[in-house]
């Protein structure tokens, strides 16, 4: 049996050499319209006012002029009348093209876990609401083709670029060339390291990891004097899983301090894989392991850890917690076999980054709640707060919220 905690700080990943930059030559200006010269018509000059005509007498020199006076005012009318419909119906013209939309390059990491897509779809609802558009690119958890994905976007002069790093250091060298291109730049979830990112939008995460540890200890019968605690940490190279360690460990160290629990397994899984999860407990558990609580950094990697529990028929008698409110997660909760899961509502998040990106296209300084240290300098800062999710609160959160839907968590209304 593994006693000693095994503390992973490091991604023990290198950081990605730089490739061939496909930077353009001409940066653009940040926010910049495309401009074309304003080409509003001018109307035509307004026809004269009707004359007021006395009945001609027929056959008369008078009366063939003033058949000539009406057919004229005739085509002046008739030319009034076209420049009214013209008004009404407009041809697009260049200038009615131009206005200026903020382009929006948006490269995620995968969208392996349900919330991913959400987040694409708001943030691309929001910025159409304002008149602006989301381009994304998902790296499918491959660094170089983050990398070149977000050098793509780049020599598509997009105005923002909102990136989820799949590692927290390798995209850092894209952040330069992306400011060298005059494009401005957001973490999204997750922190990028040892960069000049421009702003970091995301939930607590240290408080992710706290709710995890407190609910799932809290779940641990009284009789169990000191619990034996499994940690199933979330990718080594997403600064998230460190936070969200960090938030376990600041619950769980004064316990073990103090010889009331025992860390018995602590380690992170590469991707946030629910396959690495399920195969560490089910490999501890099959050397004859015991143990009491399991917290687990994810809903995904919470998937794997049940299934391995479930194997040993465990499932529903071990605490287990999680994060997203992903729906099976949910599920797995009304069925009792997943203690907690952290709500974190996206929209809200999503909102915030367009928003965000939106003042920086447009030279203002974004709102922010304070800083973060990304180990370069300190990152102006959004942070939302995450609500924990227990069996008995799932109404008035998730669901409350539109989150999920009362039927898909419990097949009814
Ligand atoms: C996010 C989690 C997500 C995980 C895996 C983390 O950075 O904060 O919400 O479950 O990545 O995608």
């Amino acid at each position: 049996m593994n006693t000693e905690p095994n503390d992973q700080t490091e991604t023990g990943q290198p950081v990605t050499e730089l490739r061939n930059s496909s930077v353009p030559s001409q940066p653009q200006p940040v926010g910049a319209p495309d401009v074309t010269p304003d080409v509003t018509p001018q109307p035509p000059t307004p026809p004269p006012a009707t004359p007021t005509v006395s009945e001609p007498k027929k056959g008369s020199k008078k009366w063939l002029l003033l058949v000539l006076a009406i057919v004229l005012v005739a085509a002046g009318a008739g030319g009034a009348l076209w420049w009214h419909g013209h008004k009404a119906t407009p041809k697009p013209t260049a200038a009615a093209s131009t206005t200026p939309t903020v382009r929006i390059g948006l490269s995620l990491d995968t969208l392996k876990e349900l919330r991913w897509a959400k987040d694409r779809d708001f943030m691309t609802q929001r910025a159409q609401a304002h008149g602006a558009s989301v381009t994304t690119l998902v790296a499918e958890s491959d660094d170089q083709t983050q990398i070149a994905q977000i050098e793509n976007l780049i020599a598509q002069k997009v105005d923002v670029l909102i990136i989820v790093p799949h590692d927290a250091k390798a995209v850092a060298p894209t952040i330069a060339e992306a400011h060298k291109a005059g494009i401005k730049v957001i973490a999204y979830d997750r922190l990028i390291l040892n960069s000049d990112v421009d702003t970091y939008v995301s939930f607590d995460s240290t408080t992710v990891g706290k709710y995890e540890a407190e609910n799932v200890l809290n779940a641990v019968p009284k009789s169990v004097a000191v619990p034996n605690v499994m940690l199933i940490g979330g990718s080594p190279s997403d600064n998230n899983a460190l936070l969200v360690h960090a938030g376990m460990m600041d619950v769980l160290q004064p316990l073990v301090t103090a010889g009331k629990a025992k860390i018995v397994f602590d380690q992170y899984s590469a991707d946030w894989s629910p396959d690495i999860a399920y195969a560490n407990v089910k490999q501890y558990l099959a050397t004859g392991g015991k143990v009491d609580a399991i917290i687990a950094a994810n809903d995904g990697t919470a998937s794997g850890v049940v299934r391995a529990l479930q194997e040993k028929s465990l499932a529903g008698k071990i605490p287990v917690s999680g994060q997203d409110a992903e729906l099976p997660a949910v599920q797995r909760i009304v069925a009792g076999t997943q203690t907690v899961t952290v709500y974190k509502p996206i929209q809200l998040l999503a909102n915030q980054a367009v928003d965000i990106a939106l003042a920086l296209a447009k030279g203002q300084t974004p709102p922010s709640t304070g800083t973060v240290n990304n180990g370069q300098k300190e990152v102006l800062s959004y942070l939302l707060k995450p609500t924990a999710v227990l069996a008995n609160n799932i109404k008035s959160t998730v669901i409350k919220d539109g989150f999920l839907s009362s039927k898909d968590v419990y097949g009814t209304h």
